[in-house]
C-alpha cells in the first residue's frame, strides 16, 4: 500500500509536523484533508524552525504539498505563508483543491462574536473563522476555492450569503460593513494569485495513486478535538481522525496503508475544555516550560498533564492505528517519578471506554500506574539508548495499546528522532 496517514491521538500540538517532516522524504504528495489555519506545525531543520498552518509539513522536504477538499482555508492567510516560504528559499510545488471551502472575514468575525457571546463557557477557539465556515459548508451556503477564480460565481455566491451575515453582523452587534464589490474585488484579486496551484486534486491523488507514488496524509489538531469523537462541544469542527482522509482528501479506504498515531509522551490541551491528568503544580510547570508548551498559533500557553492512556486507546481504536510515533520524551527526563493514567472511575464505576458526554469527561477519576523517573540522555538513536527506566515506560505504552513502536522523537530537531525497525 503507497500510503501513510499521520494523525495526532490527544489534543493537538503532538508534533505532527516533526513527525510528517521526518516521513516525508519518502514521499512525494503530503496532504493536509482537514482543518485549516487553526493548525500550527513546527518543523525544525539545523538553526531553520517553519512553523505552518495551511500549507502542508511536507513542502520544506521539496514534496508536492496538497491542500485537499476537507480543509477550510483563509486564502490571506495562505498567500502570505506562500511568500514566507518562497522568501526563504523554499521551492513550491502546492496543489490547493477547487472544492476546499474559504474561509471569509465574516467567518473570523463571527467566530469572535460567538466566543464573546458564549462568555465563561466559551470554547477557547483560535478565533480563525474555522468552526463558522465549517458550519458554512454544512448549510450549504459556503464559498469555495474554485468560486474565487470566476468573478460571477462569486458574486451568485455571496448575493445569497451576505443578506443573512448582515443580520447576523446586526444581532452579534458586529460594527463592519460587508459590501459585495469590495469582497468581490479583494477575493478575486486573491483568486487570479492562486489560480496556478487550484486543481481537482481528488483527481490528482487518484492518478498518484495508479502510477504508484507515495502519498503521505497530514493530520491537524488531534483526535480529543474531532467534531464527532472528541470532548465535544470542547473540540474543532472537522473529522481529524483517519477516517477523515477518505472525505477529506477524496480518496477510497484501500488506498489507506498505515496509520501513525503521534503521542506525546505527556498531555497538553490549548483553549477550553476538562483536561482529567491536568497537573497544577510543579510537574505541570516542568512539562510547559521543558516542553516549552505554548501555542504555535495563538501563543496561548498549553495546560499540561501526565499520559492519558483512555485517550490514547480510544484514539487508536478510532483511528485504526497501526503504528505509534512516541514524541517529547525528552521532556519528562529529570522528574522523580512519571504517571500514566490506565483507566477511568466514573462515580466509582470502572470505564470502558471514554465517555461521550462532557460533565461525566469533567467528573472521570484518573487511575495511575507510577513509574520511576530517569536522568537526562543524550541524543539516542535507538531504544537500548535510552536509560532503563525510560525503556520501560516506553514499553508498557506499545504492550497497553498492543500496538507496535514504530518512532521515537527525543528533541524538535528532524534528526531528534529515531526509527525502530520490525
Ligand atoms: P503539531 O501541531 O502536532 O505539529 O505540534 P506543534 O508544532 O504545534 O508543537 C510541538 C512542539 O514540540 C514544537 O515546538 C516542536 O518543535 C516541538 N517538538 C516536537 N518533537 C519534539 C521532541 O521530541 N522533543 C522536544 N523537546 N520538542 C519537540
Ligand atoms: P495542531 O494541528 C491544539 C483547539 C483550540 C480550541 C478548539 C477549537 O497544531 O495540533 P477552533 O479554532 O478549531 O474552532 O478551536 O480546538 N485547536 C487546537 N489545539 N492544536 C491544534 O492544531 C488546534 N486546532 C484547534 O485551541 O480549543
Ligand atoms: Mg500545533
Amino acid at each position: 500500500m503507497s500510503s501513510t496517514v499521520v494523525i495526532g491521538t490527544q489534543w493537538g500540538d503532538e508534533g505532527k509536523g516533526k513527525i510528517v517532516d521526518y516521513f516525508a522524504k519518502d514521499a512525494e504528495f503530503v496532504v493536509r484533508f482537514q482543518g485549516g489555519n487553526n493548525a500550527g506545525h513546527t518543523i525544525v531543520v539545523d538553526e531553520e524552525v517553519y512553523k505552518l498552518h495551511i500549507v502542508p509539513s511536507g513542502v520544506i522536504q521539496g514534496k508536492k504539498g496538497v491542500i485537499g477538499n476537507g480543509c477550510v482555508v483563509d486564502p490571506l492567510v495562505l498567500t502570505d505563508e506562500i511568500s514566507m516560504l518562497e522568501d526563504r528559499g523554499v521551492s513550491l510545488n502546492l496543489f490547493i483543491s477547487d472544492r476546499a471551502h474559504v474561509i471569509m472575514p465574516y467567518h473570523k468575525l463571527l467566530d469572535g462574536a460567538e466566543e464573546r457571546v458564549r462568555g465563561s463557557g466559551k470554547i477557547g477557539t483560535t478565533k480563525r473563522g474555522i468552526g463558522p465556515c465549517y458550519s458554512d459548508k454544512i448549510a450549504r451556503r459556503g464559498i469555495r476555492i474554485g468560486d474565487l477564480l470566476s468573478e460571477k460565481q462569486l458574486r451568485n455566491r455571496l448575493q445569497r450569503i451576505l443578506p443573512s451575515k448582515k443580520e447576523l453582523f446586526t444581532v452579534f452587534q458586529i460594527d463592519e460593513s460587508l459590501n459585495e464589490d469590495e469582497i468581490v474585488k479583494e477575493y478575486l484579486a486573491i483568486g487570479k494569485k492562486l489560480k496556478s496551484y487550484v486543481t481537482d486534486t481528488s483527481l490528482m491523488l487518484h492518478q498518484a495513486f495508479n502510477d504508484q507514488k507515495r502519498v503521505l496524509f497530514e493530520g491537524a489538531q488531534g483526535t480529543m478535538l474531532d467534531v464527532d469523537f472528541g470532548t465535544y462541544p470542547f473540540t474543532t469542527s472537522s473529522h481529524v481522525i483517519a477516517g477523515g482522509v477518505c472525505s477529506g482528501a477524496g480518496v477510497g479506504p484501500n488506498k489507506i496503508g498505515a496509520i501513525i498515531g503521534i503521542v506525546k509522551a505527556y498531555t497538553t490541551r490549548v483553549g477550553e475544555g476538562p483536561l482529567p491528568t491536568e497537573l497544577s503544580d510543579d510537574v505541570g510547570h516542568h512539562l510547559q516550560e521543558k516542553g516549552h508548551e505554548f501555542g504555535t498559533t495563538t501563543s496561548r500557553p498549553r495546560r499540561c498533564g501526565w499520559l492519558d492512556l483512555m485517550v490514547v486507546k480510544h484514539a487508536c481504536m478510532l483511528s485504526g492505528v497501526t503504528h505509534l510515533a512516541i514524541t517529547k520524551l525528552d521532556v519528562l527526563n529529570g522528574l522523580d517519578k512519571v504517571k500514566i493514567c490506565i483507566g477511568y472511575k466514573l462515580r466509582g464505576k470502572k470505564l470502558d471506554g471514554f465517555p461521550a458526554a462532557i460533565e461525566d469527561v469533567g467528573e472521570v477519576e484518573p487511575v495511575y500506574k507510577e513509574f520511576k523517573g530517569w536522568n537526562d540522555f543524550k541524543r539516542p538513536s535507538s531504544l537500548s539508548d535510552l536509560p532503563m527506566q525510560a525503556q520501560s515506560y516506553l514499553s508498557f505504552i506499545e504492550t497497553f495499546l498492543g500496538i507496535s513502536l514504530k518512532v521515537v522523537s527525543t528533541g524538535p530537531k528532524r534528526d531528534e528522532t529515531f526509527v525502530i525497525e520490525s
